[in-house]
């Protein structure tokens, strides 16, 4: 059984792990054990010496031997002589805020638990079991349930938390953790994803100190700047060794990580809605949850950790049923044309994707009210046919004419200034009503925190997709939040604006996806500024970055890899000189990079010549051939492209395919080819390679790799596939010159 509960010890077992917590004798639940399945009750490594500075809890009497401060707690409550990072923090009406969290009962649930309003991870056809561990202040009557659910195959324990308020007053939560893990021991790394716009999820390893560490966001959305999730590794681990634990969030709002380490090298990590632009009011007899959190262990470093998440996401978080579906390969008109089309030119654009025979045209910013520079017309949904030069209905009969999709953009947050929209309800947009609002790219927001706004957003856009024959929508947001003021809600309720807002998000999001279900979305927010789990439960895909550089597309591409599985990733070729850097690389570089991902194109196909659009439609049919290992496979980091050299395999889950792909940036003279160790294949098992019919063993591959070529280029694409093949035959010689 997954979950098991005997005399206080509740132990939850996947396929590999092993996650234990117990009750003592004073009622607190202590976390006792996340890490390789032992086959036993973990409790007898709790040690616990009398520390000098660590209060007593009352009912110890003069025993200085029991303290919270020592102890590796399940979800500690503060003020009440824990002087570690609290995982809750809650104002009573008395205005104090001690929260003493005993253990009051438990139950097991043979589904997966669910958190109204927000996205959380689901069972499919196996049920799931979920655990249900209800704590209690027995002072202040405040419950907190924390809910755990177990996906074994995964290796994945999804949990979340449930504040109950069974006083007589209203009572102010100012933290709520999603999750909260104490590990005894110190020695860690931790590994996290930083960045900026155009320059998302930078991957950085830094060894954990005394004092704490955090990471987070403040700015409304998940964000360019960090992404909700992280690694503790021990500090020998690497993509193919050692410990590494995964902790994901499943919000889009602003959060935060903390990573403690306390005077006994113990180490506690929170993570949750960020708690300094955060706070919220739970009247009596109400409940607020928390965003869910993910956890995964693996023994065999990053590569097994990384591959436990993406099949998480495809079989349990994301809920489109586009998620095992080949996508169609698209023609993005944003960088070919900017703001500057018309009908007539994206008809050209069009024709030249038929003969290349790509799937969908999609039609950026730029179709709708004034929409004519990124200083107007947001908010005003309403197709500008004069700047189309023809009705929209026959713009997009045409292009299904040519045997296309047709996809649209849009931005359904935001509101330009100039627009009918704010014209006519100045009062939607976010900001408090002393204060004149910060412009970003010169656009407001609308406040998502009142449901009268989702409910306008949800009537337009269901009209728009109802009316017009759409395939697939681009939903773009492209600014971080400031000013969060819901004109709606009193004085004492701001603090919640950011979070109701992300639930408008999601509720506008639920609302539109549920409708139109066979429309295909694609999330997006400047690129990757909302790229998370939460928005990834909606959206089967999402625009990883705006920055298209190859060069810099596989560092981007790298970091996001930790946890976002390959299918998600909106990877496309761009022109050269590339307008984010200027870099230019070539065709075959740019097609190599772009595959990893959902595959398309964002340039003028009309500016190509007949050889170019040729290679386009060579370099789309290989990408098709691959479509089924890019959604079903196992993804694993060959390299880091901090070397100089990005390189990864891809292959189906029975090993019978892989494919290779590397880039070399950097070419020194007097060097030896570069050598790749590939990953992951059945010992004894044998491969042929199918540009030259090699036949390779799977430990050659694995222990000797395989060589990338030496051309004289400072983009130089490889990629190589190899079958498995069953003949004995092909089995080669030790004793011949076997050729690697
Ligand atoms: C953002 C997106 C781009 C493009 C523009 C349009 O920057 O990331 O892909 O859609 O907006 O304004």
């Amino acid at each position: 059984m997954p979950i098991t509960v005997q005399d206080g010890l509740f132990s939850l077992t996947t396929r590999d792990s092993l996650y234990q917590m117990k009750v003592d004798s004073y009622g607190v639940l202590n976390h006792t054990w996340y890490g390789p399945k032992t086959d036993m009750d973990m409790e007898y490594l709790e040690d616990y010496p009398e520390i000098s500075f660590s209060g007593n809890p009352w009912e110890a009497k003069f025993s200085r031997m029991y303290s919270l401060n020592d102890r590796t707690l399940e979800y500690p409550g503060g003020g009440i002589s824990d002087y570690r990072t609290p995982a809750v923090s809650i104002i009573h009406a008395d205005g104090s805020s001690s929260l003493d969290l005993r253990y009051e009962s438990c139950k097991i649930l043979d589904h997966k638990y669910s958190l109204p309003g927000l996205p959380s991870s689901f069972e499919r056809e196996h049920s799931v079991q979920s655990l249900k561990i209800t704590l209690k202040d027995y002072v202040h009557n405040i419950f907190v349930h924390l809910l755990y659910a177990v996906f074994e195959e995964e290796n994945v324990i999804a949990r979340s938390v449930q504040i109950e308020n069974c006083s007589n007053d209203p009572v102010i939560i100012k933290k709520v953790s999603s999750m909260s893990l104490d590990f005894p021991t110190g020695d860690f790394d931790v590994i996290h994803f930083h960045g900026r716009h155009a320059m998302e999820r930078m991957m950085e390893r830094v060894p954990i100190g005394h004092g704490e560490f955090s990471i987070a966001s403040r700015r409304g959305h998940s964000s360019h700047q960090h992404n909700p999730a992280f690694i503790l590794a021990e500090p020998t681990a690497t993509e193919t060794c050692g410990s590494a634990y995964g902790f994901l969030l499943m919000y889009s709002g602003s959060f935060e990580v903390e990573v403690q380490k306390d005077q006994l090298d113990q180490i506690r990590v929170t993570m949750g809605i960020e708690p300094s632009t955060f706070s919220w009011v739970l009247e009596k007899n109400e409940s607020f949850y928390a965003p869910e959190a993910l956890m995964s262990y693996s023994d065999q470093g990053f590569g097994r950790l990384s591959n436990q998440f993406h099949d998480m996401f495809r079989n349990h978080v994301i809920r489109s049923q586009f998620v095992n579906k080949k996508r169609p390969v698209l023609i993005n008109n944003w960088e070919a044309t900017y703001f500057n089309f018309d009908g007539k030119k994206l008809l050209e654009i069009a024709d030249a994707a038929r003969k290349a025979r790509l799937d969908m045209l999609v039609l950026d910013d730029g179709w709708f009210g004034t929409r004519n520079s990124d200083f107007e017309g947001l908010g005003d949904w309403v197709v500008n046919e004069d700047k189309l030069g023809m009705p929209f209905s026959s713009l997009i009969d045409q292009i299904h004419a040519k045997g296309l999709k047709f996809g649209l953009w849009i931005e359904p947050e935001m509101v330009s200034e100039d627009s009918e929209l704010f014209r006519t309800h100045p009062e939607w947009v976010m900001n408090s009503p002393v204060r004149l609002p910060s412009r970003s790219r010169s656009q407001l927001v609308l406040d998502l925190a009142n449901p009268e706004v989702v409910d306008y957003l949800d009537g337009v856009f269901t009209r728009l997709l109802s009316e017009n024959d759409i395939d697939y929508i681009k939903w773009d947001m492209n600014r971080s939040i400031s000013d969060f003021y819901s004109k709606l809600l009193p004085p004492i309720q701001q603090q919640e604006t950011g979070h109701r807002y992300i639930l408008g998000v999601y509720e506008l999001a639920d609302r539109l996806t549920s409708k139109f279900p066979d429309v295909l979305f694609e999330g997006c927010a400047g690129g990757g500024g909302r790229m998370d789990g939460g928005m990834l439960y909606y959206f089967p895909q999402y625009w990883c970055s705006d920055n298209t550089d190859a060069h810099c597309r596989t560092f981007i591409q790298h970091g996001t890899s930790f946890f976002y599985p390959i299918s998600t990733n909106g990877s496309h070729v761009s022109a050269v000189p590339n307008h984010q850097t200027g870099r230019v690389t070539s065709l075959k570089t740019r097609g190599v990079v772009a595959t990893p991902g959902t595959f398309g194109y964002e340039l003028d196909l009309t500016q190509l010549s007949d050889e170019q659009l040729e290679e386009v439609k060579e370099q789309t049919e290989v990408y098709r051939s691959r479509q089924n290992l890019i959604i079903h496979g196992d993804y694993f980091r060959l390299s880091d492209p901090q070397t100089g050299i990005a390189s990864w395999q891809i292959s189906d889950k029975d090993r019978n395919r892989v494919l290779v792909q590397s880039v070399v940036f950097e070419r020194r003279p007097n060097t030896r080819k570069p050598r790749i160790l590939l990953r992951n294949l059945p010992a004894g098992a044998l491969y042929r390679r199918v540009s030259d019919g090699t036949i390779f063993s799977a430990q050659a591959l694995i222990y000797g790799g395989i060589l990338l070529g030496c051309e004289l280029e400072t983009d130089a694409a490889y990629e190589e596939e190899f079958v498995r093949i069953e003949d004995d035959s092909f089995r080669p010689d030790c004793n011949s010159d076997s050729s690697i």
